[in-house]
């Protein structure tokens, strides 16, 4: 959780999209292939593998700017939920749009995520809550992640909450996730993972399991968000063999300590509970000192996370996590990776693996964490190719 693996005066060396060599920049310029490369000036910068953001939902249409106004005024999450709004209130947008439309959006977002350091991130669906609107939504993420040179991890989360249809019969909306979403879903290759919302008010244990058995059956990967607003015991989820699960905010510490000895990840996201005004976050020390490898992710979502920084997301991590600069690094990087399952390819910087970097206007890396509400990152290699911003949020509807 804390090795960073620092090179000062570093070089990096790509070929063909992948990092050749890492050393010191005397080392990399003994290197033959080096004699004939291009160089990227990056003296006086930290030089990152780029951050892995595990956990996104950016198929949507509109911010929810009701519902924030009524937490302003004093209503909590679940009370927004249940008069209306909350994930519910972000389906007509979806069903209403297009796929090109969904994933002009989907692509607006993966440009301001690669604006701030991201080079690889997990995309959700779970606001069109029908068959056609999943659908839908993770043709639209297919669509933009055509169109960005980053990587792009798409999740089938129909299981967010049991759509309007279903609600005298939320057991045949679970059918319909097993017997209709997942296999389609695997069929055309548009899922690597199923994610079920485990949560009063969404998805029971039972149903979580019944939507993670069809998962597995389909050879998808499988994921969950848990303990988010109530305590949840684990070990009815672990056996699906999650690759990793996320928020963790009322886990216990007896499933902390069985988490332990996983290979799941628990993925954190304090920009949800910065987001709705919360004085808790998760017990991410807890976590770490039981030797949980433990991830960083935006949430970015309508509802409670509506950012695209991982910045932002290390700072409250240190801020209100009292997590280290090096642990939230290492938490966004290569923890991020293995909650993909990518650590093979991702997460780095080590020969063989895909160029994905982050440049970063600070002269330490501790900076990163450090500063707030201001983009430091001046600039992204996309698997090798020098990413342009062109970061301009979409047209959203109001
Ligand atoms: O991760 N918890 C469920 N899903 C999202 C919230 C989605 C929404 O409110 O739109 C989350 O916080
Ligand atoms: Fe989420």
């Amino acid at each position: 959780m804390r090795e960073l693996g620092i090179i000062e005066d570093g070089s990096v060396l790509i070929a063909g999209g992948k990092v050749v060599a890492v050393g010191t920049t005397d080392e990399i310029a003994r290197n033959k292939v080096a004699k004939k490369a291009d160089e990227i000036d990056c003296r006086g910068m930290v030089v990152l593998p780029g951050f892995v953001d595990s956990h996104t939902h950016p198929v949507f249409t509109a911010p929810r700017l009701v519902d924030f106004e009524k937490r302003m005024a004093g209503a909590t999450y679940e009370e927004i939920a249940e008069a209306g709004g909350g994930i519910r209130a972000s389906l007509r947008g979806v069903r209403d749009s297009s796929r090109e439309k969904l994933a002009e959006h989907v692509r607006s977002a993966l440009e301001e995520m690669a604006a701030q350091g991201t080079t690889t991130v997990e995309c959700k669906s779970g606001y069109g809550l029908s068959f056609a609107g999943e659908m839908k939504s993770l043709e639209a993420i297919r669509e933009a992640a055509r169109h960005w040179a980053g990587t792009v991890v798409p999740t089938l989360l129909g299981a967010h909450v049991v759509a309007p249809e279903y609600r005298d019969n939320p057991d045949e909306y679970v059918r319909m996730i097993c017997e209709d979403m997942i296999p389609t879903a695997a069929k055309l290759k548009l899922a690597a993972f199923v994610d079920v919302f485990c949560e009063r008010g969404a998805f029971t244990m039972q149903q979580s399991r019944r939507i993670l058995r069809s998962a597995v059956e389909h050879n998808l990967g499988v994921r969950a968000h848990v303990c988010q607003l109530t305590p949840e015991k684990l070990a009815p989820l672990a056996e699906f063999h999650p690759a990793s699960l996320d928020h963790m905010d009322f886990v216990s510490d007896e499933d902390i300590s069985a988490l332990a000895k996983l290979d799941t990840v628990a993925t954190l996201l304090p920009a949800a509970n910065y987001f709705l005004g919360l004085a808790t976050f998760p017990p991410a020390h807890k976590l770490i000192d039981s030797g949980v490898a433990v991830a960083l992710a935006t949430d970015y979502n309508p509802g409670t996370a509506p950012t695209p920084s991982m910045p932002f997301v290390l700072s409250a991590a240190c801020t209100h996590m009292k997590m280290s600069p090096a642990e939230a690094v290492v938490a966004a990087t290569y923890n991020g990776a293995c909650a993909l399952r990518l650590q093979g390819r991702k997460g780095s910087l080590e020969p063989g693996k895909d160029a994905d970097i982050a440049i970063f206007d600070a002269s330490d890396y501790r900076e990163l964490a450090y500063w707030f509400g201001v983009n430091r990152c001046s600039g992204t290699l996309l698997s090798g190719t020098p990413h342009s911003s062109t970061a301009r949020p979409a047209e959203f509807s109001r």
